[in-house]
């Protein structure tokens, strides 16, 4: 039986990962984790603690008392956020992951899930299709740590057999937790101020175009990755996912159609340089071929869905 421990549980990607594993593996079996207060619904569905992915003999702690063998490690400083506190980003991001790499290779939770992002590219590596073995000198303090994780990450699976897994994210969208402090965030803002002021100031210039996904297919491939089976995977570093690529303008028209009267204006600010080093699409043919990733929203479809259910939720 799996006991599963989820660190940074209270964050865009967690609060809903957290729900799916509990519906695969049972509430009692998840047990979710931050240094903020969780959403409602982790609260009431099953285990939560606060616990500091930093402090090391808390985490090892932790996984031994309740014999955690799978660890989702999703605490992090995201890129634009980063670039206003480079040191302590640097810090926190690697801390966190070599955290839990050790208590990996110290513990029987050989299993690790460690998300590393589109962020790893640079200026230099192609911008379009990009695949997924290419060149990667990335300009951001975000990338720099996302790329030396994902190379950790390999190193401790070929040095210690640690299960390690991860995928490059694109810019994740979903509407029951915002993001904080990302550049690809435009993407979600952009939804509840329609809703809100049928208006949105974008950070980013119009043409800026980026690689994202819904986090319904976000969550599913991942727990697709961490089920799939260990021999299929011929990369242990982290697997580029492609999902869909648009840019501000296109969903501002994608919002059109629902909201006829919604209007965009642009401003773009110090996130423009982030976003001008990162590519526009992705190629992720190696992650279909080997466990199976698929995409199951267009933009169509995710903005529809996106405007009802914030709709609901703001009742
Ligand atoms: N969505 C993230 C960000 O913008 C990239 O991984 O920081």
């Amino acid at each position: 039986m799996d006991n599963i421990l989820v660190i940074g549980s209270s964050g865009q990607i967690g609060s809903e990962l957290v729900m799916a594993l509990r519906k695969i593996y049972g509430n009692d079996h998840v047990f979710a984790t931050d240094i903020k207060q969780p959403t409602p619904e982790v609260q009431e569905t099953g285990p939560f603690q606060i616990l500091d992915v930093l402090d090391f003999k808390n985490l090892l702690h932790f996984i031994v008392r309740y014999k955690i063998t799978q660890v989702y490690n999703l605490a992090a400083v995201l890129s634009g956020n980063a670039e206003k506190i480079p040191l302590q980003a640097w810090d926190i991001n690697m801390k966190a992951l070599m955290n839990t790499l050790e208590a990996a290779r110290q513990s029987d939770a050989k299993k690790l899930f460690w998300p590393s992002s589109i962020a790893v590219f640079g200026p230099t590596t192609p911008r379009h299709n990009t695949p997924q073995l290419t060149v990667m000198e990335p300009n951001t303090v975000y990338g720099i740590s996302k790329l030396a994780g994902e190379r950790w990450g390999e190193y401790y699976h070929n040095r210690y057999g640690v299960d390690f897994r991860s995928v490059r994210y694109p810019g994740l969208i979903s509407y029951k937790t915002e993001p904080g402090g990302g550049t690809t965030d435009y993407a979600v803002e952009i939804f509840f101020e329609a809703i809100e002021k049928a208006k949105y100031q974008c950070f980013l210039k119009e043409d800026t175009a980026l690689p994202m996904m819904f986090m319904d297919d976000a969550i599913a491939n991942t727990i697709r990755l961490m089920q799939a089976d260990p021999k299929k995977l011929t990369h242990r570093s982290a697997y580029n996912m492609a999902g869909i690529s648009f840019d501000p303008k296109g969903i501002s028209e994608a919002i059109r159609k629902h909201i006829p009267e919604f209007e965009i204006s642009y401003k773009p600010d110090f996130r423009q340089a982030i976003a001008d080093s990162w590519p526009a699409s992705i190629d992720d043919s190696v992650a279909q071929k080997d466990w199976g990733l698929t995409n199951t929203y267009d933009l169509e479809k995710m903005t529809k869905l996106m405007l009802e259910k914030i709709k609901e939720m703001k009742g």
